[in-house]
């Protein structure tokens, strides 16, 4: 495990170098993505490197974490229409080499089904992820088994409340997900978690300095041989 502290700005460029480093030895990477908040300034960047020339997204594929059960693609909150306007318009992908779990119609089969696309497209070459305040990475909330597989989960109501910012009341957000398990995390050849600012700073805390725990889902991580975790210096603050 590297921890990594740094501005904001100087981890997303960092991060976004990777991506660039890895996509020139290996154009047709396989590439796990996650959406909230903390790696938009990161597509930005990614954008950035694109229009410049640095960087073709042409044979890349892509696995999202997680998307809201019960949203459809056109809806502005859904993790679909996240990923479409944040970062693949914007990029060369084909949008057929794009997946995100969809929320709706999803059972049983709908999880076997990605579990399966996703080994059958090979090892991830990076899964990139984020945290929740409650320690949670994807939708795996608290006490998620650590051989959990993509699966219908229920929301932590810790989640609900720090997500309701986008919706317009508590009512609308989602209380069901479908999201990767941390098993299909964990095959990930590498993994980058991306934590910013003070509300995490606790939860870091325990991620990168606590046992590995399935009451805290990022802590597990540590199990994994290669991992980086990018902070920036209000989520370091509580390392000492
Ligand atoms: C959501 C997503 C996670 C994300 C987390 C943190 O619930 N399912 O993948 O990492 O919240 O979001 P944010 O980056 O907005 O703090």
């Amino acid at each position: 495990m590297r921890v990594i502290i740094n501005s904001q700005e100087q981890s997303n460029e960092l991060v976004a170098m990777e991506y660039v480093k890895l996509l020139k030895d290996k154009p047709a990477s396989v590439l796990g993505l996650a959406t909230g908040s903390t790696p938009l300034g990161l597509y930005s960047k990614l954008i950035e490197h694109y229009k410049s020339g640095a960087v073709s997204f042409k044979d890349v594929k892509t696995f999202n974490l997680d998307e809201y059960i019960g949203l459809s693609s056109e809806h502005e909150q859904s993790y679909r229409y996240f990923m479409n306007k944040n970062l693949f318009e914007h990029i060369d992908i084909d949008l057929k080499n794009t997946n995100v779990p969809s929320g709706l119609g999803a059972d049983e089969k709908a999880c076997e089904d990605y579990e399966r696309s996703l080994i059958e497209a090979g090892e991830m070459d990076i899964q990139l992820l984020g945290l929740g305040t409650n320690g949670h990475i994807g939708f795996n909330e608290p006490l998620t088994p650590f051989d959990s597989v993509t699966r219908i989960v229920k929301l932590a109501d810790a989640t609900r409340e720090a997500n309701k910012r986008f919706f317009s009341s508590i009512d609308e957000v989602p209380t069901h997900a479908i999201t990767m398990g941390i098993s299909s995390i964990m095959r990930a050849k590498k993994i980058i978690l991306m934590v910013f600012g003070a509300a995490k700073a606790e939860v870091v805390k325990q991620v990168v300095m606590g046992k590995p725990t399935i009451a805290v889902p990022g802590s597990l991580l540590q199990l994994h041989n290669n991992l980086d975790i990018y902070l920036d210096f209000e989520a370091a603050s509580r390392l000492g």
